[in-house]
């Protein structure tokens, strides 16, 4: 059972730098930072794990029956280029697993999104393990050391970030870069035994599910918080922002951020986007009534049949301006209803799709009409 809950749209600036990473795109280009009255710097929340953490610790939740499971979904905001399905206000929905670190929770939680997904086109996903800082900070000087030797054949933006976080060159789309990294030494082929047990039975598990996955090393997650587990649900109709949702398991940010060691797990997905992957929507037939009047003095009448018509289910659309008769029935066109009452010399019914117009007793004889 996983609890809703809901952290400020903006938060300290300094959870945001240290929880993310300071070496991120979304720390050093994408914050939306202002100082408040106080002086004190905030930030729009670019993501919502760091503030789940953040509450995990202010608020105890360390004391209650762990692992305490969260969900959420609201506003998020990052200063990126805007393009088909990036934009700088965006919505998540996600879900975090904090105080266990038992390979079913990101099971799980890789199922759930994998369920929430289930109706988007082309839905595939990335799994890979980043295994624990230590393995991480030997492999990334392994990694900067091989890279070095090939900066001639890496991009410029690659090579500027050569020292910060040479494992962003796996995310490349430099065709040179993207070729060096074919060959590169990968993290997981570095895990210790600990870490590769653990992914092993990840996988394991969702195998068991019957979910289809493709284990990915070059998997780089654009947040500096993750260990172990990550992974990346993609759909193949979205373009150049393919990903719908991602997470994995950062089981170091609670302590980051002030709390005793608590291993964490879980994933966000962005809303537009689960909606931009949905199939083409079915058009359904047309429906409802326009009220039209042709006879200035039947306005205050029209005003009660719309209403009579709403509170019997039906959606019913008033004239609001002086239109003339034609223009009304032009609007309601536009409006794609399927009838049209016509309040003038007497009280018709006009069927908006075969175009017939008849005398009718009134509101009841419209709704066994519209039934
Ligand atoms: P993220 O991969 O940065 O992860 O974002 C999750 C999802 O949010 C993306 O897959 C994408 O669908 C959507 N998204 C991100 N940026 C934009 C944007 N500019 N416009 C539209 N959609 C966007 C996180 O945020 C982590 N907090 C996930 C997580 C939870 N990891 C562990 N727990």
């Amino acid at each position: 059972m996983y609890e809703y809950v809901e952290t400020p749209v903006f938060e300290e600036t300094e959870l945001f730098a240290r929880g993310i990473g300071q070496s991120t795109d979304v720390v050093q280009k994408e914050m939306f930072t202002f100082e408040d009255k106080a002086g004190r710097s905030l930030t729009l929340r670019p993501e919502g794990t760091a503030p789940i953490c953040r509450a995990y610790v202010e608020h105890g939740m360390h004391k209650r029956a762990q692992p305490v499971k969260l969900w959420y979904w609201g506003p998020f905001f990052r200063h990126e280029a805007p393009q088909a399905g990036r934009f700088r206000q965006f919505s998540q929905v996600g879900a975090e697993v904090l105080g266990t670190d038992e390979p079913s929770a990101d099971a799980e939680l890789i199922v759930l999104l994998s369920q929430l997904l289930e109706g988007c086109r082309e839905v595939s996903v990335r799994i890979s393990s980043l295994g624990n800082p230590r393995t991480r900070s030997a492999y990334r000087d392994e990694l900067r050391d091989w890279l070095g030797a090939r900066e001639g054949e890496l991009s410029e933006p690659v090579r500027a970030r050569l020292d910060l976080n040479p494992l962003r060159a796996f995310d490349s789309d430099d065709a040179g870069t993207q070729a060096v990294m074919a060959e590169a030494p990968k993290l997981i082929d570095r895990l210790d035994d600990e870490d590769a047990e653990h992914f092993a039975a990840v996988r394991s598990l969702l195998d068991d599910a019957g979910l289809a996955y493709e284990v990915d090393p070059g998997l780089v997650r654009g947040l500096d918080y993750y260990t172990r587990t990550v992974f990346e649900f993609e759909s193949g109709v979205l373009g150049a922002q393919a990903a719908l949702g991602g997470g994995g398991r950062y089981d170091g940010l609670v302590e980051l951020l002030g709390g005793s060691p608590t291993p964490g797990v879980g994933w966000a997905a962005g809303i537009e986007r689960i909606l931009l992957a949905q199939p083409e929507p079915v058009e359904g037939p047309p429906r409802g009534v326009f009220v039209a009047v042709a006879k200035p003095e039947r306005r205050e009448e029209a005003f009660g049949v719309a209403n009579d018509l709403r509170a019997a289910g039906v959606a019913a659309e008033l004239e609001h301006t002086t239109r003339s008769l034609k223009g009304q029935l032009k609007q309601a066109d536009r409006l794609g209803v399927r009838h049209t009452v016509i309040l003038g010399d007497a009280f018709e019914l006009k069927d908006m799709e075969t175009g017939e117009q008849r005398e009718v007793d009134g509101v009841q004889e419209v709704l066994r009409e519209v039934a």
